[in-house]
């Protein structure tokens, strides 16, 4: 971003007359909100807890687990989609947007569910996904049967007798191309994501209305928030001129925030996130921080939150650098401290387990670093975004064969290496790191068969650690992932200072250290992470040296609860600690 445009956005103070008073300061990041202070807990429903032994996670079962949600201390769950699905893409290819899926239950499942945690104070956020639509929903089945029905332009269409369309780039099709000719109609169809997931037309103020009809639908529920699947693609310039060759290489810069995309946004603003007490973020915040604060900044009435990527990818099976982990969120922070809000996140369905990316997954350092990057993501500016599992130190699950995984995507890419006479040992070896099944498999319960998830046969494998990565045994563990998960939980509710206060990166050149201080007129924190599995030290630079400062939080046991701050603090492998200052 141009230092110019930076400073715009750093310029939030804008005073407004107000009868008899002193002018007063508009919304900033530091306006409170209560999904600034939440801390979202992502459930992914297939794999959570299933009710009726058919080994795919439901409601119900999350239902009868809504008192250990209630017990992490967590504000919002974000579920991810439940609707009726021909589930080609785990519910992210939705065919009818209000009905429950069967295998998940019933409306009336979901009213109870919803009921259940709102009784727990709970609130819960649902995903959209209107990006695409499936390619069984009603409205494209009537789009595809003839050119002159009145959902044809539903979706985007190029009729063949004016030649192939221009080259655009699938996410998810294997030649990675997203026109799919439809012999129907003599024309093709355009999916982003796969041929099943045809993109809807965004530019058709029909669509636009169904949607918001959709959502109006779902507030009217009294649900709290949506998270918006792949929004940043929505609109598209549909006289689809040509781009130039090998932009898929950076496909983001033609995808994203491309045509009216805000003025979108701003419609269903003001049709349904002003008309409600709901909160919103969209998946993926464009290309630069502009991008990013025109989504979120208060004055613009758009979103909520934004939830960029630029962190969460830096983990390769090679490793990742600190020091760039540590740029990336530093820079995030400073471009938001004044306006705008982000979520803070590591995990979620989309990716391998956090641990196994960005920690330590060797039995000897699981906890430890499951831990330590659980207290980064509490002791953060922004909304934690916590994918289930994660406070139970879940790793990836190791699979080896192809048919271990369910994931139609890497199913599909599986065969073309095949076909294409690929590398398969280097193909699963990548898999084993990063494919995202591997934050999909069953959640543990017990030590007992199938981990408790299911009494039948899970719809895809269970961790082999799972008679000692589970809940009742972390339950029974003092010094457990999860009862440090809760502590952390607590540290954060008690302390706004933690949610709102400003961030101060220190000893930046650190490649093993990453601490920060947290600090308002409310008190001070210094977080101190070691990120590696060696002994590192933390060179305090500009602290004064104090004998007895305390110890709010750490992962290693027996630690006193006071320390000496002084020049050097020595640190062992993945050792977290929040001092307060
Ligand atoms: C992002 C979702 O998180 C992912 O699971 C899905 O496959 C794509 N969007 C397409 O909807």
């Amino acid at each position: 971003m141009k230092p110019g445009i930076l400073a715009i956005f750093l310029c939030f103070i804008v005073g407004v007359e107000n009868i008899g008073a002193q002018p007063i300061q508009q919304k900033s990041a530091a306006t409170q909100h209560w999904w600034k202070e939440a801390v979202v807990y992502q459930i992914y429903p297939r794999s959570f807890k299933d009710s009726n032994g058919d080994g795919v996670g439901d409601l119900k079962g999350i239902i009868s687990e809504l008192d250990y949600i209630k017990s992490l201390g967590v504000d919002v769950v974000w579920l991810n989609p439940v609707y009726q699905s021909p589930n080609f893409d785990n519910g992210y290819d939705v065919s009818d947007y209000r009905k429950i899926l069967p295998e998940f239950g019933t409306m009336a499942d979901f009213d109870s569910l919803l009921n259940g945690m709102h009784r727990r104070g709970i609130k819960l956020v649902m995903d959209l996904v209107v990006n695409h639509s499936s390619s069984e929903h009603e409205w494209f089945k009537q789009s595809r049967s003839s050119r002159i029905n009145p959902y044809r332009n539903y979706y985007h269409w190029w009729n063949a007798e004016n030649g192939k369309p221009p080259y655009r780039f699938s996410l998810f099709d294997i030649n990675h191309d997203a026109w799919q000719y439809d012999t129907l109609t003599n024309a093709y169809y355009l999916h982003y994501f796969s041929d099943k997931q045809p993109d809807l037309n965004w530019g058709n103020p029909k669509v636009r209305n169904e949607v918001y009809s959709i959502m109006r639908f779902w507030a009217d529920k009294g649900i709290d928030g949506f998270r918006l699947d792949a929004f940043q693609f929505v609109a598209k310039d549909t006289t689809f001129p040509m781009f130039p060759k090998g932009f898929e290489k950076n496909f983001m810069l033609y995808y994203a925030m491309q045509g009216n995309l805000h003025g979108y946004l701003q419609q269903m603003n003001q049709q349904i996130f002003s008309k409600y007490d709901v909160m919103s973020v969209a998946e993926g915040a464009g290309n630069t921080f502009e991008d990013a604060h025109n989504l979120v900044d208060s004055n613009r009435h758009e979103l909520n939150i934004a939830y960029a990527f630029n962190g969460v990818d830096l983990a390769k099976p090679n490793g990742y650098s600190l020091l760039q982990f540590k740029s990336i969120f530093s820079q995030w922070d400073s471009a938001f401290e004044h306006s705008g809000w982000l979520a803070v996140f590591l995990a979620n369905h989309d990716q391998a387990r956090m641990v196994s990316r960005f920690g330590n997954d060797a039995p000897q350092f699981r906890t430890l670093s499951s831990q330590m990057l659980s207290t980064f993501l509490l002791t953060m500016r922004g909304t934690p975004f916590y994918y289930n599992g994660d406070e139970l130190g879940m790793v990836n699950p190791n699979f080896t064969s192809i048919h271990d995984y369910r994931d139609e995507v890497i199913l599909d890419a599986y065969k073309h290496t095949q076909l294409t006479g690929g590398n398969i040992k280097a193909f699963l070896k990548n898999l084993a790191f990063g494919a995202r099944d591997n934050g999909r498999t069953p959640f543990p319960w017990d030590s007992s068969l199938n981990a408790g998830f299911t009494t039948g046969l899970p719809w895809i494998g269970i961790n082999a650690n799972y008679k000692t990565v589970n809940v009742a045994v972390e339950e029974n563990d003092p010094n457990s992932c999860l009862n440090y998960f809760r502590k952390l939980m607590q540290l954060r509710k008690n302390n706004p200072t933690l949610v709102y206060g400003k961030y101060t990166l220190l000893d930046k050149n650190n490649p093993q250290v990453y601490a920060y201080l947290r600090e308002d007129a409310a008190g001070k924190f210094l977080v101190v992470l070691n990120f590696s599995a060696k002994d590192a030290v933390f060179n305090n630079l500009t602290l004064m040296a104090k004998a007895n400062v305390v110890l709010v939080l750490a992962n290693y046991i027996n630690k006193p609860s006071t320390i000496a701050l002084r020049n050097k603090i020595p640190l062992r492998p993945y050792e977290a600690m929040v001092i307060k200052l």
